[in-house]
């Protein structure tokens, strides 16, 4: 294997493989209008709102909000890694992926250390059958109400005591070497190797593959620590892997939600009494990374917690985590066991159908919001629901504009009875353009820059950036757009769906995302004209900054010369800048 793929091969391979032809042969589409159809892969619907663009080499989906290039949609539709989609694209269309060297340390570390935990694996289930210790296991497991099959299942294994694991790999330097970057042995202080996992029961892990990347072992019966994980590797991090996500992920999407728990037990119990789409988080709090693959598959997420303070002290932890991920129609919620319950014991009591009808009864993440905050407050005083609405507003800020965030502050309006801000703050120059186009979500002028240029990246030949924009770098996003722009000059020939994949793996990839999949209601002509007017507005914006920098210095010092004669200049600048903006709207 090689090291990283060149850019231009990209590029290459993305003006050769047509992304209609590609989606079409794994998921038939329909021709509506320019765009292609289909109902969309990623979320339970049944009619379509996902859409495939030949002219942009691009897919979104309004529903669901997944999008990207024919590389993001072998990886999501495949479950490839980025290199196995690029060379599963370099072999439909006939291209060699260029020899670039050495590789990378990770890209040949990965297939050893997922060999390694493979077997790690086999070796564990073996012990669970063979080993003296097993009868022991297995009646741990009886006991907590787990059928065989339900534990061939989830392939529970077992670490046996001592260090038996480290033994087979026979002293061999490389095998412990992979042994320990997978977490699974561990050198004492004097360098004698132990296994990390003994006289325990083990749940392997897997990833969205499949693959097992990671181990969790509970001991039998109590002790401490209750619960032993895997260390964060090369391939597992926390923060990213949900217990049974690779099995569950058909049953979420036929469901049409996901349900997350705290504890493996808790899944596999699940499991056992026939409730199969429910993961768990990996002794962490839930992380955007985590929400963002379960909305993937379903627009729902109903999270299981303790009744317990702990439970809702998590519960709320995750509401804060949620609010900037809920657009696009996605909704949460918050089961609340009985006290001294968790799930796996709810549902060995109760049955399968019980704790699916609870399910249903779970608290919405907004009804959770405003009880959890009126109870903080006191909702008779008019001091108190003053309070309510500090408390609110900066959570309210995070959920992404959009129909949810006005209902919500629509609910603080009615709960308090005081008018919020929100609607009011939107500039007057845009209000007047969004009104002309019915957007579902104002964007600000910059974001609309770097949207219109995403989805007309030809645009940037056309248009140069105004060059007063730089004197206010610090501006959110012009930097972003300076880059966009850059790159669309540069390179003529670029779509949609390569700008993008520039953009793979920075920061900057799910804002360019979001607005590359932003539908500005536009036809394909009027993009030109609205993408200057836009660039006029920017320059008009940063003008007025330069100006109020100039006037707030006047209020304190007197100008020099010069500086009075550039603020008399910019005035006019300004003036003559409002006059083009009115012919061009006429
Ligand atoms: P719980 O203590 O709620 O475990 O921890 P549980 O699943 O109910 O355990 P049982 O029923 O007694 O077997 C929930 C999760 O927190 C992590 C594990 O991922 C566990 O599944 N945890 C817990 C640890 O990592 N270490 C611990 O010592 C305890
Ligand atoms: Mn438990």
């Amino acid at each position: 294997m090689s090291g990283r793929i060149p850019r231009e091969f990209i590029d290459e391979l993305l003006a050769r493989a047509d992304i209609v032809d590609l989606i079409d042969a794994r998921l038939p589409l329909t021709k509506a209008g320019r765009d292609f159809k289909a109902c969309c892969p990623f979320h339970n619907e049944k009619t379509p709102s996902f859409t495939v663009s030949q002219t942009k080499q691009f897919y979104h989906c309004f529903g669901c909000g997944a999008n990207g290039s024919a590389i993001s949609f072998l990886m999501e539709f495949e479950h490839l890694s980025f290199r196995e989609a690029i060379e599963e694209l370099a072999q439909s269309t006939g291209l060699e992926i260029p020899d670039t060297g050495p590789a990378r340390a990770e890209d040949t570390l990965t297939p050893a250390l997922l060999d390694t935990l493979a077997d790690a694996n086999r070796f564990f289930k073996d012990q669970l059958r063979h080993h003296e210790m097993s009868a022991e296991a297995a009646r741990y497991l009886k006991e907590r109400g787990l059928s065989g099959e339900i534990a061939a299942l989830f392939e529970l294994g077992l670490a046996p005591p001592g260090a038996k694991l480290s033994q087979t790999a026979r002293g061999e330097n490389k095998t412990l070497d992979l042994m320990t970057k997978a977490g699974l042995v561990a050198r004492d202080d004097n360098n004698r190797v132990y296994d990390r996992f003994r006289s325990r029961v083990i749940f392997p892990i897997h990833d969205y593959k499949g693959r097992v990347v990671a181990f969790g072992g509970r001991i039998l019966g109590d002790g401490e620590p209750k619960y032993l994980n895997s260390p964060e590797t090369p391939v597992f991090q926390k923060r990213s892997e949900l217990y049974n996500l690779h099995r569950a992920r058909s049953n979420i999407a036929q469901q049409g939600h996901s349900i997350v728990v705290e504890g493996y037990m808790d899944v596999v119990a699940l499991a056992q009494h026939g409730i199969e789409h429910a993961v768990a988080t990996l002794g962490t709090a839930t992380t955007p990374r985590h929400l963002e693959r379960l909305f993937r598959l379903a627009p729902s997420i109903i999270f299981c917690f303790d009744g317990d303070r702990a439970g809702r002290t998590a519960a709320w932890r995750a509401l804060e985590t949620a609010l900037p991920e809920l657009a696009g129609g996605r909704q949460i919620s918050f089961l609340f066991l009985p006290d001294g319950d968790d799930p796996d014991s709810l549902v060995r009591r109760e049955g399968g159908a019980s704790f699916s009808a609870l399910a249903t009864k779970a608290t919405s993440l907004p009804d959770f919001l405003f009880e959890k905050l009126s109870a903080e407050t006191d909702m008779d005083r008019l001091d108190g629901r003053a309070r309510l609405v500090e408390l609110a507003k900066p959570l309210l800020a995070k959920i992404p504009e959009g129909p949810l965030r006005e209902l919500m502050h629509q609910r603080l309006r009615e709960e308090t009875g005081v008018q919020s801000t929100e609607e009011s703050r939107v500039p007057k120059r845009h209000r007047a353009l969004s009104r002309r186009q019915v957007p579902t979500q104002r964007l600000s002028p910059m974001a609309t820059a770097i949207s219109l240029l995403l989805q007309q990246p030809a645009l940037a030949a056309k248009y140069t950036l105004p060059e007063n924009l730089d004197e206010n770098s610090d501006e959110p996003g012009l930097s972003l757009l300076t880059r966009v722009h850059r790159i669309a000059t540069e390179e003529a020939s670029l779509t949609t769906g390569s700008l993008l994949e520039r953009f793979r793996d920075t920061e900057e990839s799910t804002t360019l995302e979001k607005l590359a999949g932003k539908d500005h209601l536009l036809d394909d002509k009027d993009f030109a004209p609205f993408f200057s007017e836009t660039l006029l507005t920017l320059q008009e914006q940063a003008l007025g900054k330069t100006i109020n920098k100039l006037v707030a210095r006047a209020g304190q010092e007197e100008l020099d010369q010069a500086s009075k004669e550039r603020l008399a200049a910019l005035y006019l600048d300004r003036q003559s800048l409002r006059q083009r903006r009115e012919d061009h709207g006429k």
